[in-house]
């Protein structure tokens, strides 16, 4: 059947979205850069004890919000929580893109920024990490001065890359971009350490957004911060939907952040078990990228989607980016504990024997 109202035209020309496959509870799930033991307990302790009336009664966000700020050490009025970053990235564009005007991203980079721009008919213009995988900062420099787009999102650490900019080369950004909104992106903090949150009361172009879906282990329930400068958040309030964030993701973030020796010691566990895998798989002779957050890229070359299939099959799920720069053999492994690390390891050594003979 036809639609009896065609898609906007933007739409049309958009990708199509591919949502990652279903089934992967109960998996080693290493492909959508989880946190792999589950959110504190205090946190599902927290929604337990949710009352019939609390579930029943649209959320209020005041409190937590203001809880949730002074946990980021910003004003109330510098933070509004969101579905996700995800929602994030939809309420910057809303806000602060037009259409046929352009957005900036550096490809490979989060998926989900293109998608929110191409919604709103934004025209899209990546710039591209180098076959090193060096970022390329000059570039990027040169073009938010001259064609001035509306949005730049950079994720730091870069998924899938990995890699990390620092204080250096993120000044010379947003000294660049003096008629551009810079959303600093830091899904993966907890595991880098690196914050510019504490730039936002000087950098009027700067909004910087934090998860916790990643290290607190909370994806399922859907939460995100945007901070920024008051100006901007009150800009964002307008287009904000009044109840995109849930009343259960209010009492498990509650909880997390009444607890963050939990997630402290979640990460430090990541990054020793990344540090085993980047080991083991230089001694496979596999080329792997160093990395700032909780997941490693690795090029198994032309062998890749065969050990992707063998290591499926053994219930271990990894991300295939093959996509990226059209690189076959190109895979993003998340971190957990070193156990499940360790159990990869094994597995891994087995099937790459396997798919190379
Ligand atoms: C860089 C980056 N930002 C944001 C997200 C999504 O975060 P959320 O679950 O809060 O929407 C991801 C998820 O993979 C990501 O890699």
């Amino acid at each position: 059947m036809s639609l009896v109202v065609p898609l906007r035209k933007c739409i049309e020309g958009m990708a199509w979205y591919q949502p990652p496959p279903e089934g992967r509870v109960g998996r080693l799930r290493l492909d959508l850069n989880e946190n792999l033991v589950g959110p504190p307990r205090e946190a599902l302790r927290a929604l337990a004890a949710l009352s019939a009336e609390e579930i029943s009664a649209y959320p209020e966000y005041r409190k937590t919000e203001g809880k949730l700020a002074r946990f980021f050490g910003v004003k109330a009025d510098q933070l509004i929580m969101t579905c996700g970053i995800d929602d994030a990235l939809r309420i910057t564009c809303d806000a602060f893109a037009e259409a046929g005007e352009p957005v900036l991203t550096v490809e490979p980079t989060f998926g989900m920024y293109r998608f929110y721009a191409e919604l709103v008919g934004a025209r899209m213009v990546s710039l591209h990490y180098d076959d090193q995988l060096r970022f390329p900062l000059e570039e990027v420099v040169r073009t938010l001065g001259r064609l001035r787009p509306r949005v730049f999102f950079l994720a730091n650490p870069n998924n899938p890359t990995g890699d990390l900019l620092g204080p250096a080369e993120l000044r010379r950004i947003l000294d660049a971009a003096r008629h551009t909104m810079v959303m600093i992106d830091e899904a993966y903090y907890e595991f880098s350490g690196m914050t510019t949150i504490g730039w936002i009361r000087r950098r009027p172009n700067l909004i910087v957004t934090r998860t916790f879906s990643k290290a607190a282990g909370l994806a399922g329930l859907r939460l995100g911060c945007l901070m920024s400068n008051a100006e901007v958040i009150a800009a964002l309030g307008r287009v904000r939907p009044p109840f995109s964030v849930n009343s259960a993701a209010l009492a498990a973030a509650l909880a997390v952040v009444r607890h963050p020796g939990t997630i402290r010691r979640y990460a430090r566990e990541v990054v020793a078990a990344r540090g085993e895998l980047e080991l083991a798989l230089k001694r496979l002779g596999v080329p792997v990228y160093p990395s700032a957050a909780n997941f490693l890229l690795a090029d198994f070359g032309p062998g890749g989607p065969a050990l992707l299939e063998a290591l499926g099959r053994r219930g271990i799920l990894l991300r295939d980016r093959r996509g990226d720069f059209g690189r076959p053999g190109w895979v993003r492994i998340t971190i957990g504990t070193r156990a499940q690390t360790r159990e990869l390891i094994r597995e891994l050594e087995k099937a790459w024997k396997r798919v190379r003979s």
